[in-house]
């Protein structure tokens, strides 16, 4: 019964589905059974009542699948940031050139969405401001899309108005075309002429929010390919953040668009390797060190 040894082998919290016929889930020895399981800390979704596979009516449905995984979700609470409201950046910005043109960069949005999921998990409010991309928005996450660094930047200023930290894992365009053509720019027929772009500078969306609000607890991703910590202990004390999480984006197997990310979280007096793990473990992990950093520890 590998379920069974694997279980007993856990330490993890478990939650039990149950889906059988109405007369198997009443018996005695089931309900015995079930009042062992439930005295030893394990928890239950269900089982709902109503039409069976075998035809028979009754308790002993399965859960619908979005009730499990809300119930399973809940396991994961911490309250780590209970009454806290957190405004978090993700994704990339998209910066036109044309109707049917932009700048832009590689960033998909799942390191920013995961820390928005670990952020719900751990008690907060959260408000996640993301550039195009295509994930679905973690439940009970309020979401707010936009397109431009200067849209990231003005819902940012908006947000943090009533948050507690903000954290800017968005991959922001550093740069903008000057204008933008109304028409779609033609290639010159016979030619090899090329359009001549003018760029200017984006805002610093994390550096304004901080100068602005300078209670924020502000937590910045250094995305870097060389000298990754120097250069990140650096961009936290030029752009006066509290934590700042070193990212090596040289490589394919974590960072941009990857599954998977390894980092270090800096602070004024400590730095903390997270090794490679899912994006969600190191969501969790961050999340946990801004709350131990929250309650002073
Ligand atoms: O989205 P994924 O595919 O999951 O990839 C995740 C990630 C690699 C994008 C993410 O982990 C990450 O490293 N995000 C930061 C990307 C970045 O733009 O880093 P930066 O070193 O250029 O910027 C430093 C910090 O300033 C960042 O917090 C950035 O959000 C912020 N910034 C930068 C420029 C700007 N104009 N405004 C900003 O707020």
């Amino acid at each position: 019964d590998l379920l069974g040894a694997v279980l007993a082998a856990s330490d993890a919290p478990v939650l039990l589905a149950p889906a059988m016929n109405q007369a198997m889930w009443r018996d005695a020895r089931t309900q015995k059974n079930v009042t062992t399981v439930l005295d030893s800390g394990i928890r239950f979704i269900g089982p709902d009542s109503g039409s069976q596979a075998c035809g028979d009516t009754g308790p002993g449905r399965m859960s619908e699948p979005t009730q499990i995984a809300a119930a399973a979700a809940e396991l994961f609470d911490t309250g780590s940031l209970n009454g806290r409201h957190v405004v978090i950046t993700a994704g990339p910005t998209r910066e036109p050139i044309d109707p049917v043109r932009y700048l832009s960069n590689a960033s998909s949005g799942k390191m920013g969405f995961a820390i928005a999921q670990a952020a719900i998990d751990a008690g907060a409010k959260v408000t996640l401001i993301s550039g195009p991309v295509h994930l679905t928005t973690p439940d009970r996450v309020e979401r707010i899309d936009v397109v431009t660094a200067e849209d990231m930047l003005n819902a940012s200023r908006n947000a943090a108005k009533h948050c507690d930290v903000f954290i800017a894992c968005a991959a922001v365009a550093d740069f903008r075309p000057r204008s933008i053509a109304t028409e779609k720019i033609k290639k010159t027929p016979n030619s090899d002429d090329v359009p001549n772009i003018e760029l200017i500078r984006n805002p610093d969306i994390l550096a304004t929010i901080t100068s602005e609000f300078p209670t924020l607890y502000s937590v910045g991703f250094a995305a870097e390919t060389n000298n990754v910590i120097e250069f990140a202990r650096d961009k936290r004390t030029r752009k006066g953040l509290a934590m700042i999480v070193a990212n090596d984006v040289s490589r394919q197997d974590v960072g941009f668009n990857a599954d998977e990310n390894e980092a270090t979280l800096i602070t004024d007096n400590t730095e903390h390797f997270i090794s490679k793990c899912s994006k969600a473990q190191l969501a969790r992990q961050l999340v946990a060190q801004i709350a131990g950093a929250l309650h002073g520890n």
